[in-house]
Parts: structure tokens; sequence; C-alpha cells
């Protein structure tokens, strides 16, 4: 089948480990008889750098039209003194509003646990989990926001907000989810303060008679942080809105070993768009040494979820858990090798 995808490579490591991506989703349609189309726009900084806006009308045209999209990583420290509203990332937030890909799904499984892990084996072997992340709406979206003056002096708003209808859609996609895995579902919020988690809570338990066969519990956000690193394992699926999926997701990603082995899809209207959990890593930028695997993942989620592409997406992640049990390993978890070599071998195990 035709594969056509859209590719904001973006700043930092982006482009490094869009371009791993890249060449094995080129392997895969190879190996299994597809051709893959990829469109290549400017985006975030970059964009910022050549045109003057981070969110450009052609990239704007191509992304409103895509099934899927591959980003690579947005921000740059250079234009953290840009007006909020121009920062490279506002434009991801714009481009997932745009596509009403409120779902944001990030899987995290401890593969194998590495000298460079802060825990011990016996502690986190076997844990699999996946947070499902509300991506549209929440305090990064909710107005009123900005800096103003009020009285003399300065103040820094935003608005943390949930209406039903946004909490029910995000929560049926996590039953679902939980119902595809372990029956488990985990919902994490602040409602002991917060009234936007009060409803959140009241929402989501409403919901739980639809789904009988998952089993749903409710936790504090702060309690959540720290039962995730004490004892992942009875995790199975965590829902949770915009800005406390953004923290636990990274949090959660040393149990799996580093942020560079983390991809995550987001979906819900319309075309799907795919990234690594990780962002343009500053300190490590134009230096090869990222570790590509995350958007290697973030492509297998493509393949499944935008294509159904079952197979294709199983074998990618297959080759990556062949590279992350040899002896070859990125810096990130403690080796030598470079973006491109890390590459390779998954291209030779698949
Ligand atoms: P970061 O995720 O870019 O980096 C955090 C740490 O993890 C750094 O030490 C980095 O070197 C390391 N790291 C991240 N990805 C890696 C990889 N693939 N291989 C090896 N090491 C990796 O977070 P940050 O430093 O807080 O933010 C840097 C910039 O990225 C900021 O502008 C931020 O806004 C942006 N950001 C973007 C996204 C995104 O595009 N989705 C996500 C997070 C942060
Ligand atoms: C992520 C990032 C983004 C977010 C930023 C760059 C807008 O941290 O995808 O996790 O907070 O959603
Ligand atoms: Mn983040």
């Amino acid at each position: 089948m035709d594969l056509p995808i859209v590719c904001l490579p973006g700043d930092g490591i982006g482009p490094d480990v869009v371009d791993a991506a890249e060449r094995v989703l080129e392997r895969v349609a190879e190996r299994f008889g597809h051709r893959l189309h990829v469109e290549r726009r400017d985006f975030a900084g970059v964009a910022w750098d050549r045109t003057g806006t981070g969110f450009p009308d052609e990239t704007r045209a191509a992304c409103a039209g895509a099934q899927a999209i591959l980003l690579g990583a947005v921000g740059d420290p250079r234009h953290d003194v840009l007006p909020a509203a121009e920062r490279p990332e506002r434009a991801l937030l714009e481009l997932r509003r745009m596509l009403g890909a409120y779902a944001n799904l990030r899987p995290i499984k401890v593969i194998r646990v590495l000298d460079s892990s802060p825990f011990r084996p016996a502690a986190i072997e076997g844990a699999d989990l996946l947070i499902v992340r509300e991506l549209t709406g929440g305090i990064y979206y909710g107005e009123p926001r900005g800096i103003r003056e009020e009285d003399g002096r300065r103040v820094g708003i935003n608005t943390l907000r949930y209406d039903v209808r946004e909490i029910e859609r995000i929560a049926r996609v996590a039953f679902e989810a939980a119902g595809r895995r372990r029956g488990l579902l985990l919902s994490v919020d602040k409602a002991n303060v917060l009234e936007s988690s009060q409803l959140w809570r009241e929402v989501v338990a409403g919901l739980a008679s639809n789904y009988p066969d998952v089993r749903l519990d409710h936790m504090y956000v702060d309690r959540a942080a720290m039962e995730i690193v004490r004892d992942p394992r009875p995790f199975d699926v965590i829902l949770t809105g915009n800005m406390f999926g953004d923290i636990l997701s990274d949090e959660a990603s040393v149990l799996a070993g580093s942020l560079g082995l983390l991809p995550s899809a987001s979906v819900g209207a319309g075309g799907g768009l795919y990234e690594p959990v990780h962002g343009s890593a500053p300190d490590i930028a134009g230096q090869g040494i990222a570790n590509p695997l995350a958007a290697i993942s973030s492509a297998a989620m493509m393949l499944e979820l935008s294509f159904g592409l079952k197979d294709e997406a199983a074998a990618i992640e297959a080759a990556v858990t062949a590279c992350l049990r040899g002896d070859v390993l990125p810096r990130d978890l403690g080796g030598t090798a470079g973006t491109t070599e890390i590459t390779d071998i998954v291209l030779a195990a698949l």
C-alpha cells in the first residue's frame, strides 16, 4: 500500500532521530512491499528562523490533509526569549489542536535494566504501562492566559479547565486501551484540591459501568508520582490530564532506561501525530549521539495506528528490542554508539 507521511524534523536532535526513523520506515516498506512517500516540512524553531513563524502556512496545509505526521522535536534555547505566542513550543500546541489529536498514548516498557539505571532490576523488571495523556485541553490551552499588569504588579496567568466532553472522550480511549491490556485503569488527578479534577473524577467514574471488564481506580498525582518509582509493576493504564501526563511520562521514562526510548502517538479526530516523548536535547544536538529508538518506535506506532499495519509495527518493535538486548548501546544507556550505529543495528535486525 501507499504510505504517505508528513515529516517535521524540527529542532535540535529532531532531524537526527527523524532521519533514523525514516531509514527504518524505508526498510520496512521495502520488506513488506509498501511505497513510502515522505513530504518534509519546516516546523518550530527552524521554521521561525527561515520564515519568521514556527508554523508556516505550507506546513499547516500539509499537516491538515495528512494521514500521519512524524515529528522530531521542537525547541531551541535561542528562542526562549521570544514572546510566548511565537515560541516553537506553541507551534506544537497549535498543531496538536489543529489535528484534534486529543489522546496522547505513551507506552513505557522495561525491556532490560542496564547498569546505567538507577533502579535495581528486581524492583522494576516486567513493568509495562501506558500513559493516556489528554493533549488538547487543560492548563496548556485554558483562557485567560498571559502576563499582564494588575495594580502596578506583573502577574502570570494560566487557567486549568476541562469540560465534560473533553473528559469523556479521553476517558473512553483509556478504558478501551485498558480493555485490550490487563484491564486496570488508574485515573490520576488532584481532586482533593482542584475543581477541574473533581469533575474529571466524577465523569471518569460515571463511565466505568460501560466497561465491566476494566477495574477503575483513582489516585492523586503526588502519590502516583511516588508509586510509579516505588513499585511500577501494578500499573497498567494511567489516564490523566495534559500537564500531569507530561510530567509523569518523563519520570516514567527512567524505568525504561532513558527518555531516548519513549515513543508517543497522538490520535483523535483526524490524522495521527507521532513523536518521541523527548525534546530537542540542546545539550547533545549536532553531535550525532542522540538515541533514535524513541523516534523509531514512534514510527512503529504510526504504522499500526494510522495505517493498520500490525505486522510491520511488530517487526520494528522486535528490532528495537533486539538492539536493546545487544552489547552495542547508545550513550544515554551507558554505551558509546552514535545515532547512525544504533539505527544500523535496527536495520540489520529488520
Ligand atoms: P529534553 O527532552 O530535550 O532533554 C532532557 C535530557 O534528556 C537531556 O539531557 C537530553 O540530552 C536527554 N535526551 C533527550 N532525548 C534524548 C535522546 N533521544 N537521546 C539521548 N539523550 C536524550 O528536555 P529539555 O532539555 O528540558 O528541553 C529542551 C528543549 O526541548 C526545550 O526547548 C523544550 O521546550 C523542548 N521540548 C520539546 C519536546 C517535544 O518536541 N515534544 C519535548 C520536551 C521538551
Ligand atoms: C512533550 C513536550 C511538550 C509538552 C512541549 C514541548 C510543548 O514536553 O511533548 O512532552 O509539554 O507537551
Ligand atoms: Mn514533555
